[in-house]
């Protein structure tokens, strides 16, 4: 998966690069003065930031690193993408920048990048491969062992799964559920999964969408009983989850509830990118898991470490979590 991804990027990258010929802004002043006829010029803004680098935190200067938040970083493969998706958040910077310190203009600026980045690759590495193939025989025995034992005591009537790529979980969920919404980022995944179940399986009735990678607009608010999301969200960056939390806070029915399988490696590697860690994991722990629901008015009713037992690669480098809408809210 990783190879196709990296080769991929690396064509994009080549092209992008070709198109790149003004040398590096050497100051802050001479970065933002050039933005002044650019603001929505990703370059200039990747100058910026190195510029402006010295002057931040170092969990943002460990961010910059490890996502390559350079003009020669795996980010320029996305560029068009993100110039676009960006657009007025990068214009409405530009002016911050009149009263703001670089630094932390700079500081929003990279967050919005790294989660817009990070979503656009874990999308395009997911496109395609043999992944889908390979882990479906695998799902019994992770239905039976580890997926039920947490999940048996909840309300499946309308169920969202969160991610599903060709649909092994769904195979599961729809003997339960009523009706099943299956949101991916992938149009080919959820193309898979309406060949798969079309519009009905055995009185359960199929709805699809496709995702920007972080919200769940199209989902009407206080609609589902139950938010399923596994082996998937393993790969989000922290703000991707973050994002999708208060998406799921609003979708789900009060009293309904998700069961998020998510990482921990952060608790290894805080500021990292999913791409480059063990497993792809990302940047999120049990902790954090915590901490946006708390955020996103969710109750934690249950929260286990997952690693070697469970079938995945290293000690506690996963985690499940069941997240609560309370009923009063
Ligand atoms: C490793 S596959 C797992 C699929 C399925 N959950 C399973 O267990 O077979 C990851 C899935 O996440 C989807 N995905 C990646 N980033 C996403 C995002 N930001 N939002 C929604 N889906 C995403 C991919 O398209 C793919 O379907």
């Amino acid at each position: 998966m990783m190879r196709s991804l990296l080769g991929r990027i690396r064509r994009k990258l080549s092209r992008v690069r070709t198109q790149i010929t003004s040398p590096p802004s050497t100051t802050e002043k001479q970065a933002i003065r050039r933005l002044r006829d650019q603001p929505r010029s990703l370059v200039l803004w990747l100058d910026l930031i190195g510029l402006s680098a010295p002057g931040m935190p170092e969990a943002l200067r460990d961010q910059i690193r490890s996502h390559d938040l350079t003009r020669t970083g795996v980010i320029l493969g996305f560029k068009d993408e993100l110039e676009s998706r960006m657009g007025a958040d990068l214009d409405a910077a530009y002016k911050r920048l009149e009263a703001e310190s670089a630094a932390s203009v700079c500081a929003d600026v990279m967050a919005e990048m790294i989660r817009l980045k990070t979503i656009a690759q874990c999308r395009d590495a997911h496109a395609e491969g043999n992944y889908y193939r390979d882990a479906e025989p695998y799902m019994q025995k992770q239905w039976d062992g580890v997926i039920w034992p947490i999940i048996q005591n909840l309300d499946f009537q309308h169920v969202l799964e969160l991610a599903p790529g060709h649909g092994r979980n769904t195979e599961f969920l729809r003997r339960l559920a009523t009706s099943i919404t299956l949101v991916d980022v992938n149009p080919n995944c959820i193309q898979a999964c309406r060949e798969r179940f079309g519009e009905r399986v055995d009185g359960c009735q199929f709805r699809y969408f496709v995702t920007d990678g972080d919200s769940l607009a199209m989902i009407d608010s206080e609609s589902q009983t139950l938010v399923y999301s596994f082996d998937s969200m393993v790969h989000f960056d922290s703000s991707v989850v973050k994002a999708y939390l208060h998406e799921i806070a609003r979708v789900l029915r009060p009293g309904g509830s998700a069961f998020l399988h998510h990482s921990n490696y952060g608790t290894v590697a805080p500021n990292s990118d999913w791409a480059h860690n063990p497993g792809n994991r990302s940047d999120m722990t049990a902790e954090r898991m915590r901490a946006f629901a708390s955020e996103a008015g969710l109750e934690v009713t249950f929260q286990r470490l997952s690693g070697l037992a469970d079938g995945w690669g290293l000690e506690d480098l996963d985690a499940f979590s069941v997240l609560r809408r309370p009923d009063g809210r």
